[in-house]
């Protein structure tokens, strides 16, 4: 592909054809009839188990699921495959990181207001647990952070810094790249929630010098229940999996166990594997694009979306009001109405798909934004055009007319 063009990019979504307008990226995005079927061509043609047989349908299988890791490792510009461990999805990549460090009593977590629930009361589980603190950065009502702040809260007993790239509310981008620095200063970790940057935004996680990276496959056009977590080469044979058995060992005696390389001693069991490969093509999908323009793109409507919806009396958008430091999410309310009506109405009278609700981050609607009931929330991807949002726009209009 040249040029980024929309409407072919558009033909390879059937869903599309079906009159919907899918603004719920942020939930999960829509997958192309190339991933689905490379899903169909495993099935078809080499179904067998991986790593685990010498016949020919498992050794074409295995060389699909590493390719898979390879291209997947490529596209955050990790060092290979052997970095990228597969897990369901970033909420899995989180809960692999909690259950992957000896904590100590006393230790110290840092984690911020503005995140997710997964890399939230995870952290909660493991003070509990462990007796370990858990300290809590707050951003602004934009979701701007003053990175002194960090400075103030990440001390030497800290062991873990966890945090998102890009709110799945707010769609402010955080400076990872900063807190990072400050983490390491420390000799602390620091975990990055990618589930809503890496299908959106160009990730090189050498730039970004995190030590984890966890993101949903689901959400960037590949299949559900496939995902990553990118960990560190200096950690890969530190870190203790989450789940060991089957395929995640090099030796076993009757006293004893060794585990194999890395990826294999993090992917217990037969894995996902329609799923990872689905995932390998996925990103290939995305490559061929290119990240840059995707970006770009979808920088255009999330500019649009938000300047039309800040000319409408009764409507409060939440999130950086300069539209350069959001990307792709607008999280808004109607005055005087329930988001889950507001998303309903927009489904029933144009079907277009928005999510509603607390988005699985209560204490940011709750500490930051004074919503607890939520917000409505449209979220963009690179099959999304001007003229959807256009038509989203006035379809908001008639709404606030309806209910004036
Ligand atoms: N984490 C996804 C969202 O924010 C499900 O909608």
């Amino acid at each position: 592909m040249e040029l980024f063009d929309v409407q072919r990019i558009r033909e390879d979504f059937p869903i599309l054809k079906k009159g919907i307008i899918y603004f719920d990226n942020a939930a999960s995005s829509l997958t192309p009839e190339q991933v689905v079927q490379k899903v169909v061509e495993f099935y078809h043609e080499y179904r067998a188990n991986v790593e685990r047989g010498v016949h020919r349908l498992s050794q074409r299988a295995s060389q699909e699921y590493e390719e898979a890791h390879e291209t997947i490792a490529g596209f955050i510009n990790a060092p290979s495959g052997e970095n990228v461990a597969m897990m369901r999805n970033t909420t899995e990549g989180i809960n692999f990181v909690a259950n992957a460090l000896d904590w100590r009593k006393g230790d110290k977590i840092v984690t911020t207001v503005i995140e997710h629930h997964s890399n939230y009361i995870t952290w909660l589980r493991v003070g509990r647990r462990y007796g370990v603190e858990v300290e809590v950065v707050r951003s602004d009502s934009e979701g701007r952070f003053d990175l002194g702040d960090f400075e103030k809260v990440i001390d030497d007993r800290t062991r873990l810094v966890a945090v998102t790239k890009v709110s799945n509310v707010l769609g402010c981008i955080v400076p990872v790249e900063k807190i990072a620095e400050i983490a390491h200063e420390h000799s602390a970790y620091i975990l990055v929630d990618g589930a809503q940057s890496i299908p959106h935004l160009k990730t090189d996680v050498k730039r970004m010098d995190v030590d984890f990276l966890a993101f949903s496959g689901h959400k960037m056009l590949g299949p559900t229940g496939s995902g990553g977590l990118y960990i560190r080469s200096e950690l890969l044979y530190e870190v203790e999996p989450l789940c060991i058995g089957g395929g995640t060992i090099a030796d076993v005696s009757l006293e004893s166990y060794e585990l194999a390389r890395s990826p294999m001693r993090f992917e217990a069991g037969t894995p996902a594997i329609a799923q990872v490969i689905g995932l390998g093509e996925a990103v290939r999908y995305l490559e061929r694009v290119g990240m840059g323009e995707v970006e770009r793109h979808e920088r255009r409507l999330t500019e649009r979306l938000v300047e039309g919806l800040a000319e409408m009396e009764g409507v409060e958008i939440y999130g950086p009001r300069d539209p350069k430091d959001r990307l792709g999410i607008v999280s808004f309310n109607v005055k005087g109405m329930n988001p889950h009506d507001v998303a309903l109405t927009l489904d029933v009278s144009a079907k277009i798909a928005v999510r509603s609700g607390h988005h699985c981050a209560l204490p940011l609607m709750k500490e930051l934004l004074g919503i607890p009931r939520g917000s409505v929330r449209a979220s963009t991807y690179l099959y999304n055009t001007v003229e959807e949002v256009e038509r989203f726009l006035g379809e908001m209009e008639d709404l606030i007319r309806a209910v004036k």
